[in-house]
C-alpha cells in the first residue's frame, strides 16, 4: 500500500498566517501539522509516500519534509491548480499505479492512531473506506449516510440539509477502482472534482464502501479558534517535560514544559503545558498554560496564556495576552510615548481586538 498526502490548495481560512505559510505547515505545539500526518503514516508501515504540492508552496513543503526522520521514499507531485481532491488523485495516477492507497489531507489532525482503520480495510473486501466523525454542524464537510453495520449508503459534499451528523474526516482508503470512478465524475458547483462524488459513483456502481467512526478528537485546523484548540489538545496529550535552556534562580517552571536548546528564562514564571522553541528569551514574564512559543522569540515584561506565538515574534510590555495567534516576526508592544495613541502596522486580514 502507498500513501498520498495532499498539500496543494490555497488555504484561505487561516489568513493572514497562510499568506506566507502553507496551512499544512502551520505549527501545533511547535511542530507543523504535516509532521503529525507523517507520524501517523509511518505507524501503518507504509514506506512510499506521494505528496501533492502546489506551485506557490511546494518548495516550502519539500523543505519541511527534507530531514525525513520517518525514512519514507517521497515522491513530490505537482498539481498546477487546486482543481479538487479527486483531481489530485488523477494527477498522482502514475505514482499510485494499480495499488490500494491511503489518502490523507495534509492539514488534518486526529487524536487516535489510523492503524486499526487500515487493518479493517485490509480485512474487508471493499473498494473504499472512509473515516467519519460526528460533528455538530456538518454542512461545511462531506457527509455520509451509513447503515448499522457501517456500510456507506450515500455521500454528499457540503449539503445544505445533511443526511446525518457524520462528517468525512480527510482520511480515506481506496482500491484502484477509484480511478475509474473519478474518470466518470464532473466538476461540482465550486468547480472542483470532488472525491466525495467519486466515492458516491463507486456506490452507484454497486461497489462496497465501509466507514470507520473516529472515537477521539478531530481538528480540522481551519480557523484561529480551531488552531488554538488543536494547540491545547496536543499540548495536553503529547508534551513531555524537557528543559534544555537556562532558567535563572529568580524563575519558576511548573508542570510540563518543553524548552529547546538556547532558551533563556529570567525572572519569569512558566506554567505548563507549554513549549518554547530554540533561542527564545523570556524575561520578567508569565507564560501560562496552553501556550506554544516558536523559535527566536522575545517575551519581555508580559503575561500570556492559551496562545500560539510563531517564530521570531516579540511580545513586550503587554499586561495580558490571551487566546491569541501571533504570526512570524510580528511585534506586539505598548508604545509609552505620547499618551494613549495606538500605533499599528497591521497586515492584510489581521484581527486586532483592543
Ligand atoms: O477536512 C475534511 C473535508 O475536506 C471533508 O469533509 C470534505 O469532504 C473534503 O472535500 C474536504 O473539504 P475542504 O473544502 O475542507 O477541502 P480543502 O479545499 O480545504 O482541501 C483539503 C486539503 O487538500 C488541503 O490540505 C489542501 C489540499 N488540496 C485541496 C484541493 C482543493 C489539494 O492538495 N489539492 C486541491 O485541489
Amino acid at each position: 500500500m502507498k500513501a498520498l498526502v495532499l498539500c496543494g490548495g490555497k488555504g484561505t481560512r487561516l489568513r493572514p498566517l497562510t499568506y506566507t505559510l502553507p496551512k499544512q505547515l502551520v505549527p501545533v505545539a511547535n511542530r507543523p501539522i504535516l509532521h503529525y500526518v507523517m507520524d501517523q503514516i509511518r505507524d501503518t508501515g507504509i514506506a512510499e509516500v506521494g505528496v501533492i504540492i502546489a506551485p506557490e508552496t511546494g518548495e516550502k513543503i519539500r523543505e519541511a519534509l527534507a530531514p525525513n526522520p520517518w525514512g519514507f521514499r517521497f515522491e513530490f507531485i505537482l498539481q498546477e491548480e487546486p482543481r479538487g481532491l479527486a483531481h489530485a488523485v488523477q494527477v498522482a495516477e502514475g505514482f499510485l499505479g494499480e495499488e490500494p492507497f491511503l489518502m490523507y489531507l495534509g492539514d488534518n489532525l486526529i487524536g487516535e492512531s489510523i492503524v486499526p482503520f487500515v487493518e479493517e480495510f485490509n480485512r474487508n473486501d471493499v473498494e473504499a473506506m472512509i473515516l467519519l466523525k460526528e460533528v455538530e454542524d456538518p454542512r461545511m464537510f462531506g457527509v455520509a449516510a451509513v447503515d448499522e453495520a457501517g456500510s456507506v449508503r450515500y455521500l454528499v459534499e457540503k449539503p445544505k440539509e445533511p443526511p446525518s451528523n457524520l462528517a468525512l474526516v480527510g482520511i480515506y482508503l481506496f482500491s484502484p477502482a477509484i480511478h475509474g470512478a473519478i474518470a466518470e465524475i464532473e466538476p461540482s458547483w465550486r468547480g472542483e472534482l470532488e472525491i466525495t462524488d467519486a466515492i458516491q459513483r463507486l456506490l452507484e456502481r454497486g461497489r462496497k464502501v465501509r466507514s470507520y467512526i473516529l472515537k477521539r478528537w478531530w481538528l480540522d485546523t481551519g480557523k484561529k479558534d480551531d488552531l488554538l484548540e488543536a494547540n491545547r489538545v496536543v499540548l495536553d496529550e503529547l508534551v513531555k517535560e524537557e528543559l534544555r535552556g537556562e532558567v535563572d534562580g529568580a524563575s519558576r517552571v511548573v508542570g510540563r514544559v518543553s524548552m529547546a536548546e538556547g532558551v533563556r528564562v529570567r525572572g519569569s514564571t512558566v506554567r505548563g503545558p507549554v513549549v518554547i522553541g530554540e533561542g527564545t528569551v523570556i524575561e520578567d514574564a508569565f507564560i501560562g498554560p496552553y501556550t506554544s512559543i516558536g523559535r527566536g522569540c522575545t517575551i519581555k515584561n508580559a503575561a500570556l496564556e492559551h496562545s500560539v506565538i510563531l517564530d521570531n515574534a516579540k511580545v513586550i510590555d503587554i499586561e495580558r495576552l490571551e487566546d491569541s495567534v501571533i504570526g512570524r516576526n510580528a511585534l506586539i508592544s505598548k508604545c509609552t510615548r505620547n499618551g494613549r495613541a495606538l500605533r499599528l502596522m497591521v497586515g492584510d486580514d489581521a484581527e486586532v481586538l483592543l
